[in-house]
């Protein structure tokens, strides 16, 4: 059977109807195909962070770690949207792979639309009405120390730990709790046992995310 290619990169339709990709490098998707595209963005990272709550009472800084096809950043803008948040919702995001860039500006089928339509205007001017995005094109092991403040989410979604094992390192997690706020969670869809046995080696606490209808694994919350 053909299926669109774009470089190393498969196009696939995921359980909610969303577009997705496969890596034909890292042999794996770059979202969960069981649950959907958005709908795993949405319960394992926006849900999951409660960043919607806060960002209700007061601005919020977001890290997105890793860019992929920007569904975590789409979604976090149209909740925000919907739920009429008017406070400043600020994106850093990293991603090595500027191909990823290139089709989230030029693919008008990924969903959520006005999610999109806000994160490619980022991408164009840095921001789009209270929503603004950084984006550092490079790798994260050094993105992670050029950037400072604090955030009140860490979105932290690599391919597993198997395929992309660098990034799963106690001294990557190290990092990220300084940078986390004294109420920040970094949130992800992993629940393995020696990534959150790294998480805790890094002075985290964690605890279980319950897994998405239709999902086989819960995710992880870990906070300072
Ligand atoms: C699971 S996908 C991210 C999915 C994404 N969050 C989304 O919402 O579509 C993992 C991403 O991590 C990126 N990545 C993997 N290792 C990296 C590294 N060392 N530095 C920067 N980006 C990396 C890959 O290029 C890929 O886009």
């Amino acid at each position: 059977m053909l299926v669109p290619i774009y470089k190393d990169k498969k196009l696939t339709v995921s359980a909610d109807g969303s577009a997705m990709f496969y890596s034909l490098a890292y042999q794996e998707a770059y979202r969960a195909k069981s649950i959907g595209a958005f709908t795993e963005s949405l319960h394992k990272f926006v849900n999951a962070s409660g960043i919607i709550d806060k960002a209700r009472t007061r601005d919020v800084r977001i890290m997105d770690l890793c860019f992929g096809l920007g569904y975590n950043c789409a979604t976090t803008f149209h909740m925000a949207s919907q739920q009429g948040i008017t406070n400043r919702l600020h994106i850093v995001s990293i991603e090595k792979d500027a191909h990823l860039l290139e089709l989230v500006r030029n693919m008008p089928i990924l969903w959520p639309l006005d999610g999109y339509h806000m994160v490619r205007n980022c991408l164009q001017h840095g921001y789009c009405g209270n929503a603004s995005m950084e984006i550092y094109v490079m790798e994260a092991l050094e993105a992670i120390y050029h950037i400072n403040g604090l955030f009140d989410a860490i979105y932290f979604d690599p391919f597993s730990m198997s395929k992309n094992p660098e990034m799963w390192q106690v001294e990557v997690f190290a990092r990220l709790r300084s940078l986390l706020a004294a109420d920040g969670v970094l949130v992800t869809y992993a629940c393995g046992k020696k990534a959150r046995a790294n998480m805790l080696e890094a002075g985290l606490k964690i605890e279980a995310v319950s897994a998405a209808k239709g999902a086989f694994h819960p995710g992880t919350l870990a906070s300072r």
